[in-house]
């Protein structure tokens, strides 16, 4: 099983004892499902030493309610870690990593912090970043090989961190681990635990319809995302948030995707939906 570790000074020494040549290092927020297990076993394939944090950073949270509600449970965290060959867990309290309260000096995600989340979430990405941006250091083995471990189904906030990593040369190296998703297709999230069966059946529908996309794009077909946005009207349930084609790189979207040009190229279906009060988000490569 791992160790459990609660404070910075824990953390280094667990860290220093097992002086290991290669660190990888998972941030979660917890309530750990297969999604974040399938970074953990990335992790624990690449390195020597497997260092994961569980924290729900109120920072990151513009609403209240949603940080009230995250689903908060970390015997059966830890369990999910231990099965995935994690050594360390990082399990702080707030008053941890925000020591003399709120932090004074902050990060600014700029404008592609406020496209898509950012644009009903306002403050998320730069709570994300605060955070990201302390936790790489904690867990940073100072010697040998560091690597850190992030989903592709969070996409925007992939996109952040690598320009954080870059801009401020961090001494790490980033691995983006592909969307983990349920039998019936739906994205794997600590948050569909708040659905209902019947939620959680509506969800499908942002599968379906970056689905119907990536296809056609795969046959190089003019993509017509109207008729992906019109899946959504048949869903009650679902309020569609956006629902983009985008520079995988810059998240821009692409100029002809109203288009009847054939699809070629690169790019990023990127979906964000309501179902209930829960916000999901959903995307896939193309
Ligand atoms: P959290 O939502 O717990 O996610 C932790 C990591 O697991 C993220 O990198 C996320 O992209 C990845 N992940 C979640 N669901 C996944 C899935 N279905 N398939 C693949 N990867 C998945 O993202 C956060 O926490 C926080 O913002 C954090 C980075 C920890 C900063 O607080």
């Amino acid at each position: 099983t791992p160790k459990i570790v609660k404070t910075r000074a824990e953390l280094k020494a667990a860290m220093a004892a097992a002086n290991p040549g290669s660190l990888g290092f998972v941030p979660t927020m917890g309530a750990l499902h297969s999604g974040h297990a399938s970074l953990f076993k990335a992790a624990r394939e690449e390195n020597e030493l497997v260092v994961i944090s569980v924290f729900v950073n109120e920072l990151q949270f513009n609403d209240a309610n949603d940080y009230a509600k995250y689903p908060r449970q970390l015997d059966a965290d830890v369990q999910l870690a231990a099965a995935a060959g994690v050594d360390i867990v990082f399990a702080p309290e707030a008053s941890e990593i925000y020591h003399a309260g709120l932090p004074l000096v902050k990060l600014d995600s700029g404008a592609l912090g406020e496209m898509y989340e950012g644009a009903s979430r306002p403050g998320h990405f730069d709570g994300m970043l605060a955070v990201v941006a302390k936790l790489l250091h904690l867990a940073d083995p100072r010697r040998g090989e560091y690597r850190a471990y992030f989903g592709q189904k969070d996409a925007q906030q992939l996109v952040l961190i690598r320009r954080m990593v870059a801009d401020l040369d961090y001494p790490v190296e980033l691995r983006a681990v592909p969307i983990v998703r349920s039998d019936k297709g739906l994205a794997l999230s600590s948050r569909n635990a708040l659905l209902s069966e019947e939620e959680k059946e509506a969800a499908l529908v942002l599968h379906r319809s970056i689905q119907l996309i990536a296809g056609r794009a795969a046959r190089n077909e003019p993509l017509y995302i109207e008729d992906a946005i019109g899946m959504y009207q048949m869903e009650p349930l679902v309020e569609l948030d956006y629902f983009v084609v985008v520079n995988p790189d810059t998240l821009q979207e692409l100029a002809f995707n109203c288009q009847d040009t054939p699809f070629t190229g690169e790019g990023l279906v990127l979906v964000a939906a309501k179902v209930g009060n829960v916000r999901l988000i959903d995307n896939q490569p193309i």
